[in-house]
């Protein structure tokens, strides 16, 4: 038994894109996923984070085997997943789920609660008679803080919090070890979101679940994080235990979606540097040569930057789990590269469309 619930190499997903009247002809690629690589280990909540469009849900997905990876291998407790075919991957399916970050398009409106859980629990062969199964079934709308009385009702009848309690029961009537959370509170109110937060913390606590948890929210990804990676256009620029990654950001892209986080404090708010990013983040359909990242990185260099991309490692003076993929990762955490004028365009602290976010109350200060 490895000590790796989950271990992800050099992991690709292209889309083609098809173009024609009569003849479908691929007339290039979406690189959404472009060679990466992680591991997630026993009871780990691993936090993905990024802009949108970056990739995370495609790599949630490919690690689910909802979408077939163009190249590279995903390895579930040992398995070799992209091998599986029929009942084999039926089997194991029923071992990682996922909850979405809108339940009420995953849940079938014409089905109770009762009926879209027990559902879950006979496709999986868990059924084992109507005195057990309801037994069960209490019990498990009990564990996601919901009355026994959930179970007569229909998702539209509950509130969005509530709904995404639905979900996580729906994801864990079938006894899954991994749990794959796609923004899983963000449809969310902020108040809400601290809530279904705490929930997932207990029921992993109890259940030794696994979480990959996928989220553009840092404050989010950092609270039920231990470790966090950070995509950028279909790759992972950094990855580090979640404390260290905001106290101690490497990467240029990294130090400037924490930078556009505003802090509670309002002296420090004043104070703190941002760091703003110029230009839109590029196609995934036609990513940057070299490291993804230099033509809006304000530390890219002349020498590699535009021409060899960068690999994941470790730089000396930071904790070995914590990873870089930056050529010049020492010389910029050392303070002797310095930041080049750019014209001002804030990424967002609510990434996606990198608006700067009008920031309601934070989750942060729920939690
Ligand atoms: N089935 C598909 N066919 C073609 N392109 C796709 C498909 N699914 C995703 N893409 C493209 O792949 C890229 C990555 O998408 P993905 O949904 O993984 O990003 P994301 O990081 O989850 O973004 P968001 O934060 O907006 O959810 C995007 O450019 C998207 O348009
Ligand atoms: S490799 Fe160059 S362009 Fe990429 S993040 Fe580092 S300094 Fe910026
Ligand atoms: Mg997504």
């Amino acid at each position: 038994m490895t000590t790796n619930l989950l271990e992800v190499s050099d992991l690709a997903v292209h889309f083609p894109i098809k173009r024609g009247l009569l003849v479908d002809r691929t007339v290039g690629h979406v690189y959404a996923v472009d060679g990466v690589s992680l591991s997630v280990a026993r009871g780990e909540t691993y936090g993905l984070v990024g802009e949108s469009g970056c990739g995370k849900s495609t790599l949630g997905r490919a690690v689910l085997r909802l979408v077939d990876p163009t190249s590279g291998s995903v390895v579930f407790d040992g398995t070799d997943i992209a091998g599986l075919r029929g009942e084999e991957l039926r089997r194991m399916r029923r071992r990682f789920q996922m909850v979405f970050q809108d339940p009420m398009s995953s849940l079938d409106p014409r089905q109770s609660v009762e009926s879209l859980l027990l559902e879950g629990m006979k496709a999986h062969g868990l059924s084992k008679g109507p005195a057990e199964d309801s037994a069960r079934l209490r019990e498990l709308v009990d564990a996601v803080g919901l009355p026994a009385r959930a179970l007569r009702r229909y998702p539209h009848e509950f509130s969005g919090g509530q709904r995404q309690r639905i979900g996580i029961a729906r994801a864990l009537c079938v006894e899954p070890d991994l749990i794959v959370a796609d923004e899983p509170v963000s449809a969310l109110d902020v108040s809400v979101q601290a809530q279904v937060l705490n929930l997932l913390a207990g029921l992993q606590r109890d259940l030794g679940l696994t979480y990959l948890v996928i989220a553009h929210d840092l404050a989010v990804v950092r609270h039920v994080s231990d470790r966090v990676g950070v995509m950028y256009l279909g790759g992972l620029v950094e990855e580090a235990a979640s404390q260290d990654l905001y106290d101690d950001p490497l990467h240029p892209y990294t130090r400037a979606l924490l930078s556009a986080v505003p802090v509670p404090d309002p002296d420090l708010e004043d104070r703190r540097e941002r760091i703003l990013l110029s230009g839109d983040l590029p196609s995934p359909a036609a990513p940057p040569a070299g490291c993804r990242f230099h033509t809006r990185c304000p530390w890219a260099q002349p020498e590699r930057c535009a021409d060899e991309r960068p690999q994941l490692r470790t730089i000396e003076g930071a904790p070995a789990g914590h990873r870089v993929a930056c050529h010049h990762a020492e010389r910029i955490r050392s303070g002797e590269l310095t930041p080049h004028r750019v014209e001002p365009e804030a990424v967002g602290a609510g990434i996606p469309g990198g608006a700067p976010a009008e920031l309601p109350k934070s989750v942060d200060e729920l939690l």
